[in-house]
């Protein structure tokens, strides 16, 4: 089983790979995936200096919510990467219809990849991307070899506490990896707790919509979706009760 393709399928909370070729249709009501463009904005307007010659790169950047609203916002130039082609065709749609498409390069691709090439960026962006590219050592990595000396990383994760889910690291843990890797936290927003259910709320409405649609065109595999849906419900209710979303905001030092 390939682990590009387990790893994508967990990225968006699928138990299996069969499921893959139905995410576009399950998420086709979204377009935010992961982080809020809104709280990335704003961390960038508080901490980094922008103008129309910073560089950002968004890896995995699903349907280019973020790159498409940092682009219009601050008039920097942007490049999304993401492995599912629909994703990328509705990110090219949404930044000719936000009039950004000449500041906006979004291309197909695996990020293991495009780490390995992409390189002297001011700004990297890795939203909700979970383990795609390794641990949380190897992902900060990883990103930092994307960004010149001084640049910036967001990470789009979640603090574990002591009891939880050993795959989510407490917040002590991550600062020893900042340290480990070279890196200093700047700012970190932790998710509103009433926003967070609103939005898990809204989100799964329209993926429980979409679900039972897939349900009726394809009735043998309604064990698949029907576990698709319960596997977005514990990852919300692991979110709102067991673990701290959070925006990290780190620099190369
Ligand atoms: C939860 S979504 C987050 C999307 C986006 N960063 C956001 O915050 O809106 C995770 C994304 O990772 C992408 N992904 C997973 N594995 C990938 C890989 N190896 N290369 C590129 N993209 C990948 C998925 O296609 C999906 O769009």
């Amino acid at each position: 089983m390939s682990s590009v393709e387990d790893k994508l399928a967990k990225s968006l909370t699928a138990e299996s790979i069969e499921l893959i070729p139905y995410l576009p249709y399950l998420l086709q009501d979204l377009w935010e995936l992961g982080s809020s463009p809104k709280d990335i904005l704003s961390m960038i307007s508080k901490q980094i200096q922008v103008s129309d010659k910073t560089k950002v790169l968004d890896l995995a950047c699903g349907k280019g919510a973020v790159s498409i609203n940092l682009a219009k916002a601050l008039g920097c130039n942007v490049k999304g990467i993401d492995i599912i082609t629909e994703f990328i065709d509705f990110a090219n749609k949404k930044a000719r219809e936000f009039g950004v498409e000449n500041l906006c390069e979004f291309n197909v691709g695996d990020i293991n990849e495009s780490v390995k090439v992409e390189k002297n960026y001011d700004i990297v962006i890795f939203g909700a991307v979970g383990n795609v590219l390794g641990d949380q050592e190897e992902t900060i990595l990883k990103l930092k070899s994307t960004v010149k000396d001084g640049g910036y990383i967001f990470i789009d994760d979640a603090y574990g506490k002591e009891d939880s889910n050993p795959q989510f690291l407490t917040r002590e843990q991550w600062l020893m990896i900042f340290q480990n890797t070279g890196v200093k936290l700047l700012e970190e927003k932790l998710v509103d707790d009433d926003e967070l259910v609103s939005i898990n709320n809204e989100q799964m409405a329209c993926i429980e919509k979409r679900v039972n649609e897939l349900k009726k065109t394809h009735p043998e595999k309604e064990s698949l979706f029907d576990s698709y849906l319960q596997s977005q419900q514990a990852e919300c209710a692991e979110l709102e009760d067991e673990i701290s979303g959070v925006t990290m905001l780190l620099q190369v030092v």
